[in-house]
């Protein structure tokens, strides 16, 4: 269990045996370390209700605390309520040679282990993938790893965009270019070829060329739109380039999210969603939910308490044309029929609010997701260049993701001093390079627009993937000291510093900031927290000698100490979905 919750356990009862029962007790860290470990205001809020005054509350409270666990805390109260809590270096060390022996590091599981989907990529298929898919990525994945610490089953879905128009825009686009392929003749009876007309380089600019061209010319706009519905009437030329289309982008996304180290569980996409559709919409119409407004099929999804407008959620158009609404709609039935999860979270761009607010009301109010299972939607901001405005490529064009990679690989190798084109030192550079950008992105709040400053990330000062990366490489290189020193790992016994006892009051915290992070959805609050230990521990590296510490058992509490301090960042970093490296 988490020491704050420990603390929480250990107040509610004293509050209790003081007779002030019942209520919502909240501890924190104390916002005065060099007072107190914790502390805990509730005295003040119960005041009222009891009429006594508060100080009297936490007087009382502060006692019987210090009478049930004299061994643990020590507790003192203070005008006008406060009860400032300390442990015991006793207790701290005690729990902090549990967590060290704990594979766990002390995190205790959720005793009901949830099944989660989370639908999170969501890259658009014969596209190559830019910025704008960066940070679904980055916040599911780390999502991902914090859940499935925390002790959840849970299923990564890429949801790939690869149905409706883009799709008929490509095909169209290459029947201009190259309109003697064979997908193109009528009446073809023998087997298409298995090797594609298009590389990835050739399939983008098909997809750039059919947007423009789209914009400004209907008819090709109009002949899109029939080639995708005859797609997705099973054409078999179509069909065929479909699936080419599927395999370059796969294999290319594969590719980029890999060098990114994200990954998905399952490769599953709009297309999939389609054999739904039907089910839905007699589901749908079954439950009289399906209404016509001009033409179209539409759920009205408005609720009394809304304070904004709430239009209907789109279902079909007149012309039968089924939306994305519809889409979403299939691929929850389908979720909740194969894996029955207690939750499905969303990490998509803010923009999709509205179009998430509606797609929920429909799955709830037509029973497709009963009231047990939750549905959530992680809206993320905008990454934005220094100028404040979208990040843009140079000439002001979108940003490919590999150029950016490359960006950050050669942002890194210069901070590294390295210029040799030894493969260690790229995989390093690479490790740092996605570091700096992870740790950049993570640290905000997810709904928030940013500022993408390779400088800034990159650099190994301030809160940066870099200085967190960097203090575990220092870690490693001290431990490889001691060890040539012969210095073993002894429990870790009572701090005989300020900087020491501070580094393991941090280090006691993890599991605390584990759940802070997992209960708000917030990586960043492990960005947080491993950046204020990376802190504490290069503090303690300054002031203590650990190398010519003269006492024995000292010296090899102190490579416990170091040990823990290596493996709790170490987790950390990997709960970021960022590399910890043993040399920089
Ligand atoms: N492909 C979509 C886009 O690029 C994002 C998909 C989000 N997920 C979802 N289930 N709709 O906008």
């Amino acid at each position: 269990m988490s020491i704050l919750n420990i603390i929480k356990e250990d107040l509610l009862m004293a509050f209790e045996q003081a007779s002030y029962g019942k209520d919502n007790i909240e501890v924190s860290l104390s916002r005065r370390p060099e007072l107190c470990d914790f502390q805990c205001n509730s005295a003040l809020k119960m005041a009222g209700k009891y009429d006594v005054s508060p100080t009297t509350i936490a007087q009382k409270v502060a006692d019987q605390i210090n009478e049930n666990c004299s061994d643990t805390y020590v507790a003192v109260a203070e005008a006008p309520g406060f009860i400032n809590i300390s442990l015991t270096d006793q207790w701290l060390v005690q729990n902090l040679n549990e967590i060290a022996m704990d594979s766990h590091l002390g995190y205790q599981h959720a005793s009901q282990p949830k099944t989660i989907i989370v639908d999170f990529g969501g890259a658009n298929v014969a596209k190559s993938l830019h910025v704008g898919h960066l940070r679904s990525a980055v916040i599911g994945e780390s999502l991902i790893r914090i859940l499935r610490f925390t002790g959840n089953e849970v299923l990564g879905d890429i949801h790939l965009g690869d149905w409706g128009l883009q799709i008929g825009l490509v095909i169209e686009m290459l029947r201009l270019d190259q309109p003697n392929l064979i997908y193109f003749e009528d009446s073809v009876l023998e087997a298409y070829p298995d090797t594609p007309p298009f590389d990835i380089h050739q399939l983008t600019e098909l997809y750039t060329n059919a947007n423009i061209k789209s914009k400004e010319d209907s008819e090709f706009r109009a002949k899109a739109a029939e080639v995708t519905a005859a797609l997705q009437y099973g054409h078999r030329g179509y069909s065929a380039l479909w699936k080419h289309i599927m395999n370059i982008s796969v294999q290319d996304l594969k590719k980029n999210y890999g060098a990114l180290g994200i990954t998905f569980d399952l490769w599953l996409g709009e297309s999939d969603s389609q054999a739904s559709i039907p089910t839905v919409l007699q589901w749908l119409e079954n439950r009289k939910l399906l209404q016509t407004s001009n033409g179209a099929k539409v759920v009205f999804v408005e609720e009394e308490t809304d304070n904004k407008p709430m239009p209907p959620c789109i279902i079909q158009k007149s012309n039968g044309a089924v939306l994305y609404g519809a889409t979403d709609l299939a691929t929850i039935y389908q979720r909740m029929r194969d894996y029955n999860p207690d939750e499905i979270i969303y990490v998509v761009d803010n923009r999709q609010t509205l179009h998430f607010e509606q797609v929920f009301r429909v799955a709830y109010k037509s029973k497709i997701v009963p009231p047990s299972t939750e549905l959530n939607f992680i809206g993320f901001g905008t990454m934005n260049g220094v100028d404040g405005k979208p990040f843009k490529t140079r000439d002001g064009g979108v940003m490919s993701l590999s150029d950016l990679i490359h960006q950050l690989v050669e942002a890194a190798s210069k901070r590294l001093g390295e210029q040799d084109e030894q493969k260690d030192n790229k995989q390093i550079a690479l490790a740092v390079g996605v570091g700096a950008l992870k740790f950049g992105d993570l640290s905000n709040l997810p709904d928030r627009d940013y500022v993408f400053d390779l400088n800034q990330f990159s650099s190994f000062e301030g809160k940066t993937g870099p200085y967190v990366q960097y203090a575990l490489v220092r870690i490693a290189s001290i431990k490889k000291k001691l060890i040539e020193q012969g210095v073993d790992l002894s429990p870790i016994t009572s701090p005989t510093s300020d900087t020491e006892r501070k580094l393991m009051l941090k280090l006691s915290m993890f599991s605390a900031w584990v759940d802070f992070a997992k209960s708000a959805y917030q990586p960043s609050k492990i960005c947080d927290y491993a950046f204020d230990l990376s802190q504490t521990f290069n503090q303690f590296y300054h002031e203590v000698h650990i190398l010519s510490e003269k006492d024995p058992l000292k010296q090899s509490s102190y490579h416990s100490l170091l040990t823990l301090t290596e493996k709790v960042l170490r987790q950390c970093l990997w709960l970021l979905g960022i590399e910890g490296l043993e040399k920089m």
